[in-house]
């Protein structure tokens, strides 16, 4: 790689694949790490006839040898933990040694899921379309002051203490809202349990990936969900709860910005979304059906269908300029193989006005009408294609007008789910 530091991203709604192209880009360090989010991630990876879809632990733990880092900017559910480092383990993948986790790690417990519950219950209007995993109530408690970290519950008191200051704020609101109440008791004995199976993995992360660059080690940290799912940056409120952009492999992952050398966009050769929020390109009911069925697009960590549309060069360009991106590596071509023509959107319909690009207008998004140009289709199997010469040339012409459009390279072109199917660009 050449470079010490990179930083990948998914430069739309998430799902763009970057489970597949993290586990490339792994063979050229020695550490992966994750930085915010928790197990509403679902990253897949297939590798020969198996799949393996990683929610908590880095994609990178599937390469022997590399150290894979679970960042303090991370929210934990130790027992989704426990559970993805068993079902690994029965896959053969052994977490002993190269599994880390930071002391700072923030622990959802089992009143975040159900307080997402809830609010997602109790809303009128605009629900999110949440996980349900607690992302948001834990990352609410740790900017609030009152959230528990994972090198905390090897003090048992002040974790004691801290779980009843909690449960006592929280279970008149779950009573109010019709929710059975929590026993604290319960729940630290339960915690103290994974914590004993937890211990040999946590430490001080943000030391150890210091000293490794002191060495002269290769990071690569890998982002969860995507640019658009920001909470400062996406489309607020129906967004998750952490900086998912590169930034916040700084505040989550423990090196400085002066460390990071490159940054890496995974983009989809077209858009899709899960849960609630707005959506300019989503197709209508043909041909989401035809693109979900082809391209697999149900979520990997919830099962749901998710919302397909074209590809949207406005929102990229954005995410490249958020995000600080210097290459793309574009996923999914093979599925829009089929295809007759093929949209792109270059900018957005408002009140009578062209825009190309997102104004702070908070319905906006909501209400634009996307501006397309057309591309014929290239009527041919990419699947099988082994580099950018072998391409059809109206999918070589697509790819080169995105990369116009977006105004950044591209890296890396994805044909389908396996290793093999991934060329370089040119
Ligand atoms: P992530 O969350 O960004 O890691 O993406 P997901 O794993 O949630 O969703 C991407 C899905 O697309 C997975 O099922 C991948 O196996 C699959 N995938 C990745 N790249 C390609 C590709 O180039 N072509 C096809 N057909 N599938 C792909
Ligand atoms: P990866 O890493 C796609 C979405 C949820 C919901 C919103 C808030 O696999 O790309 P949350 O549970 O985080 O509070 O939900 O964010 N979401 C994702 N969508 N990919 C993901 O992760 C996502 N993680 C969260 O569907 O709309
Ligand atoms: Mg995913």
């Amino acid at each position: 790689m050449g470079r010490q530091v990179t930083v990948l991203v998914g430069a739309q709604w998430g799902d763009e694949g970057k489970g597949k192209v993290i586990d490339i880009l792994t063979r050229d360090v020695q550490y992966v790490v994750r930085y915010q989010g928790g197990n509403n991630a679902g990253h897949t990876v297939v590798i020969g006839e198996n799949k393996y879809v990683l929610h908590l632990i880095p994609s990178g733990i599937l390469h022997e040898g590399k150290i894979c880092v679970i960042g303090h900017g991370v929210v934990v559910d130790p027992k989704a933990l426990i559970n993805e480092i068993e079902i690994l383990k029965q896959q053969g993948i052994q977490t002993a040694g190269r599994l880390k986790i930071s002391d700072k790690a923030h622990i959802i417990f089992p009143y975040h899921k159900r307080i997402d519950e809830l609010r997602e219950s109790k809303r009128k209007k605009g629900k999110i379309g949440t996980t349900k995993k607690g992302i948001g109530p834990c990352y609410g408690d740790k900017v609030s002051r009152i959230g528990i970290r994972m090198g905390e519950l090897y003090d048992p008191d002040f974790f004691r203490t801290r779980l009843e200051d909690n449960i006592e704020e929280k279970n008149p609101m779950l009573k109010e809202g019709g929710f059975e109440e929590f026993d604290a008791k319960s729940i630290y004995r339960e915690y103290l349990e994974y914590a004993d199976l937890l211990k040999e993995y946590i430490c001080d992360t943000t030391k150890l990936l210091n000293e490794a660059l002191e060495r002269g080690d290769s990071i690569l940290f890998e982002g969860a969900q995507g640019t658009y799912l920001d909470v400062d940056y996406g489309t607020y409120p129906y967004v998750t709860s952490s900086n998912s952009t590169a930034g916040g492999a700084c505040t989550g992952g423990g090196v400085g910005p002066s460390r990071i050398d490159r940054v890496v966009g995974v983009v989809k050769a077209y858009t899709t979304r899960v849960g609630e929020g707005p959506f300019p390109t989503e197709f209508g009911e043909d041909l989401m059906d035809r693109i979900r069925e082809k391209g697999g697009e149900f979520g990997a960590t919830t099962g749901r269908a998710r919302r397909c549309g074209w590809f949207d060069s406005v929102l990229v360009r954005q995410s490249v300029a958020i995000n600080g991106i210097d290459q793309v590596a574009i996923t999914k071509i093979d599925v829009l193989d089929e295809l007759e023509s093929i949209k792109i959107c270059t900018g957005y319909r408002y009140k009578g006005k062209i825009y190309n690009n997102i104004p702070g207008d908070p319905n906006f998004l909501e209400e634009c009408e996307p501006v397309y140009e057309e591309h014929p289709g290239w009527k041919e199997d990419t699947s099988e294609k082994t580099s950018y010469a072998d391409l059809p040339e109206n999918a070589r012409k697509y790819l080169a007008r995105i990369e116009e459009l977006i105004g950044t390279d591209i890296m890396l072109v994805s044909v389908g789910k396996s290793r093999k199917q991934t060329f370089s660009y040119k």
